[in-house]
Order: structure tokens, then C-alpha cells, then sequence
């Protein structure tokens, strides 16, 4: 298909045939993941140019010799042990504020369970696992949206030039931070990685180590509030908190594509495929594909093949951030689930236009009339 600029993608939906272009990065490079899907115009280069804005490819978008050494450098701040060590913490954080949003809504008052609760947790988890830049959480959120937005997003000339002067903004607080901060940034320093390379990878972990789960988050809790019978499931122990959080993730993915371009010449599913092509991998469409799901569309934790869905790709780009996020959840459906018996849905998310990415802006919540507190 066409897009808003008339550029030509092929779109994939099939489950088998999503997770054969993400196994095959030497047909299949990732190099277009990060590239702007509205072309940026001089003016928007200028600016970006002005906060000496690069990005080479570091992680995601990386087909590289150096991916497989920074993806390990990252993977080791994120490891599993390193991950399970944040769950008290974070347990205790999110039990306090669900039991201050509880008596909020015994009051009568309306509840906003994205900025209220889920907003900002993944990235305070995530300063505590990686050391970041001492930013305040609202600025690094305002970056992270503003990246999303000028990256991925139908945009017109004027927020183009308002999103770069953000990102770059940013851009340079990641620059000085990346010349003498310790942790991750130390380390990809001291492996030999230049600056740029440093920047590159930070600026990709705030975007996608935190912005996705938050949209993750409050995609989920919304979902459950429209499914009485898994939150009673959780309640009596029927239900596992992990497969509600798998579940989520195949039907409410706050990634819903991820791009791919054609090295070669190949051929997927009977359709030529001519080397150049962008290929949009619709992840959310994989996860309900009727082959690999029993009842695809509907939230039946545990059920057969829910696991098997690919928020988080596959292959050798896979996120290496699935266990914090998993975790995360975890966290929050187990703690926060209990909020929503008994309240009406006083405002639903909103949702952008955007390729990939879901960016809920709210979603707000109140407890019903005559519902027991
Ligand atoms: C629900 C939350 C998340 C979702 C749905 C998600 C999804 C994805 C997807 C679809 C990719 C591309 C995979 C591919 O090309 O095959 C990716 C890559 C990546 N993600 Fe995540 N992600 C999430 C959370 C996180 C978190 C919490 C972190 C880190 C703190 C993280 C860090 C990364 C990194 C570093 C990559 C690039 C890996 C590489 O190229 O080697 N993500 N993620």
C-alpha cells in the first residue's frame, strides 16, 4: 500500500510470515526501523543540525559489526537477576499510589490511570537498573513523545519543525550526559564506542525502555476494565497475573508495526519481493492471526498460542528489554486491577495517528454510581 506521502510498503499480517522476516536480517535489514516516515524538510534538518543532531545506529536499526556488542553491553544492564531486584521496590511504589487512587475514588473524584499511576513508572525503574541524565521525569517524556511523533507520525511542516527542536533540545542533554556519566554510558564509552554511538544508544533506550510500557500499561488496565470475568479470575486465583500480561501483549501492543527493508531480491509467501522494499510488519495483526491464536480476538489468558505473539519481534533484534517490561506489568495488574471493579470509563485513551506506536494521552476512570467502595 500507499502512505500519506506515497511511499510504497508491502504489509505483512501473517503470523509465519512476520516472524520469517524478523529470523532473516540478512534478506530482511532492520536500517529503516528509526527512519522518519514524513520525510523531514531543510527547515526541520536545519534545527536538528543547529543542536548537532545525529543518531547513527546503535540497536534497533543497526545491521552493523557493532550491534551484537552494544545489544550485550545493554542486555547486562537489563538482565533478569537485575530486574527481579526492582520488583519490591516497585511493588511497594505502585501499592501506595493504588491505595491513594482508591480513596481518590471513594471521594467521588475521577482517576486518570495514565498519569496517575502508569506514566512515569517504567522510566523510574528505569534510572534505577541504567544511570541516566538528572531530567526531570515530565522533560523526559516530553522528548520521548516528541520523538515518537516526529519519527512516526503524518505530520505537517510546522510540528515537524517544533518536534525537531525538542528532540534536539534533548538531544544535546544526552551529549553532555554521554561524555562523563557512568553505568551504561561508562561502559559503551569504555568499550571504544565514539560519542555519537553512546548517544545513539541512550536516546533509543529513554524512547523505547520506557515510552512503551507506559503506553503498555495504561492499554492493559483499559482492556481490563472491559473484562469483569479475568479480574474476577485474578481475584480468586483462577487467573495467573502473567498470562493476563501475555495476553496484553498480543492484543493490546503499544508497537503495533515495526519496519523492515529488502536487501535482495526474495520472494515471501508467493509475493516478489524487489530489494529496496520497505516491508511494514503489522505485529498487532500477527498476534491475532486465526492460525496461531484459538479465539484471536478475544482475552482468554492463557489460551492456546497466546504466548506465541511478536510484540516483541524476534530474532536477533528481539527487545531486550521483554523481562523489565513483563515484570512491570506484572506489578501493576497484580496491584491495580482491583481498582477497576465498580467504576465507569469516563474517558477512554485517545490514540494518534501514528505508524507504529500507540501514544494513549489518558484514561480516566470513576467509580460508578451505588458501586460498593
Ligand atoms: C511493552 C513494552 C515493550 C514492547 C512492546 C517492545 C517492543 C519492541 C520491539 C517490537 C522491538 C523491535 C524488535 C525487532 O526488531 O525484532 C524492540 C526492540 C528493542 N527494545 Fe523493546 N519493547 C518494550 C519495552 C522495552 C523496554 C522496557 C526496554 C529497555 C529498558 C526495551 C529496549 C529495547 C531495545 C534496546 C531494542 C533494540 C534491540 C536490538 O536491536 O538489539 N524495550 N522492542
Amino acid at each position: 500500500m500507499s502512505d500519506h506521502v506515497g511511499v510504497r510498503h508491502l504489509v505483512v499480517t501473517r503470523h509465519a510470515l512476520v516472524r520469517q522476516v524478523l529470523a532473516d536480517p540478512v534478506t530482511y535489514r532492520p536500517d529503516n526501523a528509526l527512519d522518519a516516515v514524513t520525510p523531514m524538510p531543510v527547515t526541520a534538518l536545519r534545527v536538528l543540525a543547529g543542536h548537532r543532531f545525529r543518531l547513527p545506529p546503535t540497536l534497533a536499526n543497526n545491521s552493523g559489526a557493532s550491534h551484537p556488542e552494544i545489544r550485550a553491553i545493554v542486555a547486562a544492564a537489563l538482565h533478569p537477576e537485575r530486574v527481579a531486584a526492582q520488583r519490591p521496590w516497585l511493588t511497594a511504589l505502585v501499592r501506595d499510589r493504588v491505595a491513594r487512587l482508591g480513596t481518590r475514588l471513594d471521594t467521588g473524584a475521577p482517576v486518570d490511570l495514565y498519569a496517575d499511576l502508569a506514566a512515569d513508572l517504567p522510566l523510574l525503574t528505569l534510572a534505577r537498573l541504567v544511570e541516566l541524565p538528572d531530567a526531570p521525569v515530565g522533560a523526559v517524556k516530553e522528548f520521548a513523545r516528541a520523538a515518537l511523533e516526529l519519527f512516526w507520525a503524518p505530520l505537517d511542516t510546522d510540528r515537524q519543525l517544533a518536534l525537531a527542536a525538542e528532540v534536539g533540545r534533548f538531544h544535546r542533554v544526552l551529549r553532555d550526559f554521554a561524555a562523563t556519566g557512568g553505568g551504561l554510558a561508562g561502559e559503551l564509552r569504555a568499550a571504544g564506542h565514539p560519542p555519537d554511538v553512546v548517544v545513539g544508544a541512550l536516546f533509543f533506550l529513554l524512547v523505547a525502555g520506557q515510552e512503551t510500557t507506559s503506553q503498555f500499561l495504561t492499554l492493559l488496565l483499559h482492556r481490563l476494565a472491559g473484562e469483569p470475568a479475568v479480574r474476577a479470575g485474578l481475584r480468586t486465583g483462577d487467573v495467573a497475573v502473567a498470562d493476563v500480561v501475555e495476553e496484553g501483549l498480543r492484543l493490546e501492543p503499544p508497537i503495533v508495526t515495526w519496519r523492515r527493508v529488502a536487501a535482495t531480491d526474495s520472494t515471501l509467501g508467493g509475493t516478489a519481493v524487489p530489494a529496496g522494499s520497505s516491508l511494514v510488519l503489522w505485529l498487532a495483526r500477527a498476534g491475532r492471526d486465526p492460525a496461531v491464536v484459538e479465539t484471536p480476538d478475544e482475552f482468554r489468558p492463557g489460551q492456546r498460542g497466546s504466548r506465541r505473539h511478536l510484540s516483541f519481534g524476534a530474532g536477533a533484534h528481539r527487545c531486550v528489554g521483554d523481562v523489565l517490561a513483563r515484570m512491570e506489568a506484572a506489578v501493576v495488574v497484580a496491584e491495580a486491577a482491583p481498582l477497576l471493579d465498580g467504576v465507569a470509563v469516563v474517558r477512554p485513551p485517545w490514540c494518534p495517528d501514528n505508524l507504529t506506536f500507540r501514544m494513549p494521552d489518558a484514561f480516566v476512570i470513576r467509580r460508578s454510581a451505588g458501586a460498593p467502595a
